[in-house]
């Protein structure tokens, strides 16, 4: 999408990790990056609040895990902004325990994949007038996953990493369609997986886990590096396109069934009250 200098950046889960690496990336290329972020008054939001000496930063309150609050979220960035040209669905959870929105849905899928169906859905006429935008996805390596339509809340059974690589697969699943709804605008969707990074992400999940980020992980600032580098290029034909760190990857497994990707799509608006 060439330099970001002026363009309008949406970001989430802007107040730590790769998001806030990633925001404080924008506003040094001359971006005009909105953040939404759960609590305005976080140390997180001061940090983002801080990037204000770079360039232009906005904060929008907004709390993944409560459909009416990125429905008030996507009603601001919508007033404020005429065009949305990145919008970066990049806030995630790693919940050890199970646990349930207000909206009676199960937590990692929610906030790491249906908020964010909502969020860009919401956003669809921003992005489309646009004409060159681009949406990214922030996922994990999906080929060996798999979703289960009887239990996408994951009732029957639950660990961290399986909720969260289920809503990374719905995030692949649900670009395939987001791109087809921006067909014709020249707009982009991609899949981008940063590699393992040292982050807040696995601050309460496993010690050996972690102690293993802390070795082998990127930093934040190396992994934003390389979605700029990314967005910087002429994205590659078809869409979504699946990138490892810089490298563009094939999908595979369910994250090509064009069948799986209808049904998330028509259960995910139902979730979500669109229909
Ligand atoms: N780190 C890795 O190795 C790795 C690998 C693959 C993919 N990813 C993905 O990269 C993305 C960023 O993760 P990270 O590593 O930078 O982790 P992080 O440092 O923990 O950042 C997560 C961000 O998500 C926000 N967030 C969490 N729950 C939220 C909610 N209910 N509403 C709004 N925002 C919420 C957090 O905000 P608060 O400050 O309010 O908590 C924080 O800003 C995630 O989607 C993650 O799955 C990371």
């Amino acid at each position: 999408m060439g330099s970001m200098r002026g363009k309008v950046a949406v970001i989430t889960g802007g107040t730590s990790g790769i998001g806030l690496a990633t925001a404080s990336a924008l506003a040094r290329q001359g971006a005009r990056v909105t953040v939404l972020c759960r609590r305005t008054g976080s140390d997180g939001a001061r940090k983002l609040a801080a990037l204000k000496v770079l360039g232009e930063v906005n904060l929008v309150e907004c709390d993944l895990g409560r459909l009416a609050s990125v429905r008030a979220a996507a009603r601001q960035v919508a007033d404020r902004c005429g065009v949305v040209h990145l919008l970066v669905n990049n806030a995630g959870v790693f919940l050890r325990e199970r646990a349930e929105s207000a909206d009676g849905l199960e937590m990692t899928f929610q906030v790491n994949y249906l908020s964010h169906f909502l969020l860009s859905n919401l956003l669809l006429d921003r992005l489309k007038a646009a004409r060159d935008a681009r949406v990214v996805n922030m996922v994990a390596p999906v080929d060996s996953i798999r979703l289960d339509f009887d239990d996408l809340m994951s009732k029957r059974s639950y660990s961290f990493l399986s909720a969260s690589a289920r809503s990374k697969l719905a995030l692949v699943l649900s670009a395939r369609r987001l791109a087809e709804r921006l067909s014709g605008t020249g707009a982009q969707v991609l899949c981008y997986y940063p590699g393992l990074v040292r982050s807040g992400l696995f601050e309460g999940t496993s010690r050996v886990l972690k102690a293993l980020i802390d070795v082998v992980g990127a930093t934040p600032a190396q992994a934003a590096a390389n979605l700029l580098a990314i967005l910087a290029e002429a994205a590659p034909a078809g869409s979504p396109a699946f990138f490892e760190r810089t490298r563009a990857r094939p999908l595979k497994g369910m994250a090509t069934d064009a069948e799986a990707a209808s049904r998330l799509w028509e259960m995910s608006s139902r979730l979500v009250g669109f229909t």
